[in-house]
Formats: C-alpha cells, structure tokens, sequence
C-alpha cells in the first residue's frame, strides 16, 4: 500500500514499542519487569473518578466547546497563576487530549518547512518526529552528561540561525530528570531576548514532581517580557495519575492558541467532556495526594541512586525531578556475549529483555545512545527485583 512522504518521516514510539513488548512476553506467562513506564503506577485520586462519573450522570456528556469548557479553562488559569504567578485569559488556553496533542497542535500551527526547532538533547522521543509531521527540521543540542545534561547559554547561541523558528525546553526532563535553575534560565532568557522571532515551548508536564524542596520556575517566570512568544503547555497525566484520561493544556498567545484550535477543531474537536470534568476536580480539589506522590517518588529515587551507585562503570546524574534515571551504560559496549556484541543502547535493552526479562529504554531514543532509561514509577518490590537482574546481567557483561 502507498503511504503519505510525511507519515514515512515518522518512527513509532520508542517507549510505546518497549511496553508492547513486555506486555508480549507477559500474555506468555513471562514475568517481565519493566522499567519502561512512561507513567505514575498510582490511581487517579477519587475525588477526581467521583467528577467523571457525576459529569457523566449529569449529562455532560455531549460536545463541548473545541478549545475546552469555560470551568475548565478557568481552573487552568488559577492554577497557572498560583504556580507562575502569571495571568492569562480564557482565550489564551487551549485543552487538548493531553500535552502530547496540545505540542502536536502547537506545532501544526506555527512551523512551516524550512523552520529549525532547536531541541535540547537528550530530548523526549516525540519532539523530532512530531516537528518533522509539520514539515520542520529539528536541531539537537548536545548537552553534556557532566553539566546535568543542561543547556548552556553558548550552546543556544550556537544552536539559532536565521531559520530558528522554535526552542522546546522540557524541565523536569523525561528522559534525565534534570530541572533548570532560576539563574540558569536567567542566562538562557538572556540569549533569547536576543532573538525576538524565537518562540519558545515550555513543556512543564513534570512541573510539581520535584524533589529536595527546589522551587518551580520556567523561562517565562524568570522573564515575562517573553511571555508573548512562550508556550506553556502542561497537563494532568503526571501529577494527578490521570495519563489515560488524556486532558493537556497549551497556553500562549491568543493568536497561536486560536490557530491550534483551528487544527484541533478539524482532528478530534474537543477532549472527552468527562475527561475535562475530571480534571477540573484534579485542578481544583485537594492537592495533598499528589505531595504525597511526589513523596513516594523521591523515596524511590533514592534508593534507585543507590542501587545504580553500587553497578561497575555505570554514572548518573541525580534527577531533580520526573521519575526517570538515565545512567551512562557505555562501559559495557563493545562487549561480546553469546555471540552478539552490545554495540550500543538498543543491544543492551534487548540482551536485558531476553537475558532477565528487563525492560528498560534505549538511550538512542532520546538523542543519547550511551545511556538507558529507567523508570522508577514502579513499586519498591519490582524496584529491587529490577536491580537484581540488572545487577546480575552486567555480571555476565564482566561487570
Ligand atoms: C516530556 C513529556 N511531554 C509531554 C508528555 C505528554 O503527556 P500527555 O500527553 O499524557 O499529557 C509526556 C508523556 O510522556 C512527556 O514525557
């Protein structure tokens, strides 16, 4: 069958691909233990189900509005002004079915071909493919494992040419962890003021699981006079364990955002109307559960630093937040074993699943193929038993 040029750009998702696989192994009666999860293994707290199902009972279940109920965007605006200190209007918020789509969207509506994204890397695996579906060119910025794999503000520069259309910023980070500093967004604010035609995504879907008590900021904080070309776009899969529900929000200027949700308005016009009840509950409700999430997270990353601390040649910078650890696994490439050598990220995920039944993320997905990923949204008894195959799968790599 012919297919389009544009879908034949595009991969599959890598951490899509992971979990299928697992979930393969496991209908055979394999016990896989994945470290590919992409989301929090808590359930959506019950206030926020409660919503969903008297939204449903109560009829609220026709069309709604394509860019978003008026309650719902009402939410999105106070919580944005509570935690960014930030005032926006309705007209300036955009619900879409997740951050995914909202990026998806954004991206339709603003970038043309021969446009550069400059994307920070290691980068989430959707960022290039989604820029090349609207027919733009990502350009990867290395960042260096010993800097906390951030961007510096000479690695920008270096990155903006004339055709720089966009710059994605992604903190917390999924794949690394790593969270920019107050100043260290100071010095990238300071490049961008620079380029007055470079817009600048802030994708802050990781934005309240941080740990250690480090303050929230973005770039946008930071310098409001950049608030015009920056796009939130931010959501309540992480935070409230509600990544199946599918509510994302874009917020930016009302321009960008009308266009998105002209893009959306002829794709899938509005997100699920119970969906956005809910999240109107997860927005405006307690927020004690998800502390208590973003606890349990940071007891788990502890014990991953150190279990990770006690395997031969392996690195890794502590993440600030998310529920990602991306260790440098390098040491262990070039090794032959059964036959195969581990030449790479992909080698050694596939020699982890096959070997001890160990799902994890190739690097390479993410721009960085000397590291994996692991997930800690499991729990703490799948947590060790993870570590003990791994452990004992470098042994049999010699480490
Ligand atoms: C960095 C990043 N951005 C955006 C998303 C999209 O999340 P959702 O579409 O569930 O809101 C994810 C999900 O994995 C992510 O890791």
């Amino acid at each position: 069958m012919k297919l389009s040029q544009r879908v034949s750009q595009v991969k599959p998702s890598a951490t899509l691909a992971i979990n299928s696989k697992a979930r393969l192994l496991r209908s055979q009666g394999v016990r896989v233990i994945s470290f590919g999860v992409g989301e929090p293994d808590f359930d959506t707290p019950h206030h926020i189900g409660q919503m969903a199902v008297q939204a449903v009972l109560r009829g609220q279940t026709r069309y709604t509005p394509v860019q978003g109920i008026p309650e719902l965007k009402e939410a999105v605006i106070r919580t944005i002004e509570a935690d960014y200190g930030l005032r926006y209007e309705p007209d300036e918020v955009l619900v879409s079915c997740g951050g995914k789509h909202c990026l998806y969207n954004l991206f339709q509506a603003v970038l043309d071909p021969g446009d550069e994204v400059v994307i920070p890397s290691p980068y989430w695996v959707s960022y290039p493919d989604m820029v090349r579906l609207a027919g733009a060119e990502p350009v990867f910025v290395p960042c260096a494992e010993a800097r906390g794999f951030k961007m510096t503000p000479e690695d920008l520069r270096r990155a903006l040419t004339p055709r720089t259309r966009m710059l994605i910023l992604n903190s917390p980070s999924n794949p690394t962890g790593t969270h920019y500093r107050p100043e260290e967004l100071r010095a990238l604010a300071d490049v961008l003021l620079e380029h007055n035609e470079v817009l600048i995504v802030s994708d802050d879907i990781y934005y309240r699981i941080l740990f250690d008590n480090l303050p929230w900021a973005d770039l946008v904080m930071v310098e409001p006079r950049l608030k015009d070309r920056t796009f939130i776009v931010n959501g309540v899969s992480k935070t409230y364990a509600m990544t199946g529900w599918r509510i994302g929000y874009l917020v930016g200027h009302r321009d960008v955002i009308k266009a998105a949700g002209k893009i959306q308005s002829q794709s899938t016009s509005n997100p699920s109307s119970v969906a956005q009840w809910a999240a109107v509950a997860a927005l405006r409700g307690e927020q004690e559960t998800c502390r208590r999430m973003v606890q349990v997270f940071a007891e788990r990353r502890a014990y991953v630093m150190d279990r990770l601390a006690r395997l031969p040649g392996v690195t890794c910078p502590v993440p600030d937040g998310a529920f990602y650890v991306f260790p440098n696994m390098s040491a262990y490439y070039g090794v032959q074993v059964g036959g195969r050598t581990i030449d790479g990220s992909a080698a050694l995920a596939d020699f982890l699943m096959e070997e001890v039944h160990l799902a994890v993320v190739p690097g390479e997905a993410f721009g960085q193929d000397r590291c994996i990923r692991l997930s800690f949204a499991l729990s703490m008894e799948e947590l060790r038993e993870g570590f003990d195959r791994l452990e004992k799968a470098l042994q049999r790599l010699g480490g």
